[in-house]
């Protein structure tokens, strides 16, 4: 049964599988149009979503199938009268083919799996993992790089609480000579977790102070909101803001990506810029999610 639970499941051979497949999807999307003709998904975000909730809806759609949601279920599902995420996902898999959550606990997705019998996919897990994010944002990289060997990311903002962030860097170190820089304040600093994996795979996590210690010539900018809803008090407000004059430092091979909503971390002063990609990265989320259930339901 093909799980999308988090981005160590994948390796180089799976990610270029889904990516083909991703870009056969985009240049014949009628080819899909009925894969998953029959099929029903279950739909149950307990967090708040624009693009991952209604992209994987468009998705089901898209493929011929039908999907079932509450359109938030922390309120309006029976989570709030006291049901636990295994029960509800007990009920789910009598009524649906798949099942996506999106849901504030971090360990969601291997306790869902422990009783699964449809392919569980998630859709972010506390401040865990996103790795349908993950997905999506290499495969936006990959489209403008073509080779990911080699490739040098920044990443910024909320580094702690960022789960996109966390999902990302597992998928992207499986990749040769990689080069990962990381601007945050002190107080959203990457977990020592994830520097330690990354020293495993041969990659020495660079910790920079500010926007000069970020190489001109690095690939990927990858910023991020602060993730207010995951901790009490104030932290303040991001100190590193992308806009034009600190874009204008960059090569013109560098593109910002941000797994979006954005708040002021990126300066609209750059929406046209061709370098800020993350309008088609969010559309790139609909293909990789189109591919990702084509995927689902031919292993099954
Ligand atoms: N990137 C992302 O997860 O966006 P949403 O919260 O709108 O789904």
């Amino acid at each position: 049964m093909k799980h999308v639970l988090s981005a160590e499941q994948y390796n180089r051979e799976s990610l270029e599988q889904l990516f083909e497949l991703t870009d056969d999807i985009k240049k014949n999307p009628t080819k899909y149009a009925k894969k998953l003709d029959g099929k029903i998904v279950a739909v149950m975000f307990y967090e708040p979503s624009t693009r991952t909730r209604m992209s994987f809806q468009t998705a089901i759609l898209r493929l011929g199938g039908q999907y079932i949601a509450t359109e938030n279920a922390a309120s309006n599902s029976s989570g709030k009268k006291g049901e636990t995420l295994q029960d509800t996902v007990k009920i789910l898999q009598g009524y649906a083919d798949a099942i996506v959550i999106r849901h504030s606990s971090d360990t969601w997705p291997e306790e869902a799996a422990k009783i699964a019998t449809v392919p569980i996919i998630n859709g972010g897990a506390g401040k865990g993992e996103h790795p349908t994010q993950a997905l999506l944002d290499l495969y936006t990289i990959r489209e403008h790089r073509k080779s990911l060997d080699g490739v040098k990311v920044a990443i910024l903002g909320d580094l702690l609480n960022g789960r996109t962030i966390h999902s990302l860097l597992k998928l992207v170190s499986l990749y040769k000579n990689v080069e990962v820089y990381g601007l945050s304040k002190e107080c959203f600093a990457l977990p020592q977790k994830y520097i330690d994996m990354l020293a495993s795979r041969g990659i020495q996590y660079k910790k920079c102070n500010n926007f000069n210690d970020i190489p001109k010539d690095v690939d990927v900018m990858y910023h991020t909101r602060i993730q207010s809803e995951r901790f009490e008090g104030d932290f303040g407000r991001e100190e590193f803001i992308i806009n034009k004059e600190i874009l204008s430092q960059f090569s013109e091979h560098t593109i910002v990506l941000h797994p979006l909503p954005r708040n002021e971390e990126i300066s609209e002063d750059i929406d046209n810029d061709p370098r800020a990609m993350y309008f088609t990265q969010a559309v790139n989320g609909l293909y990789v999610r189109m591919g990702l259930f084509v995927q689902a339901f031919e292993d099954k």
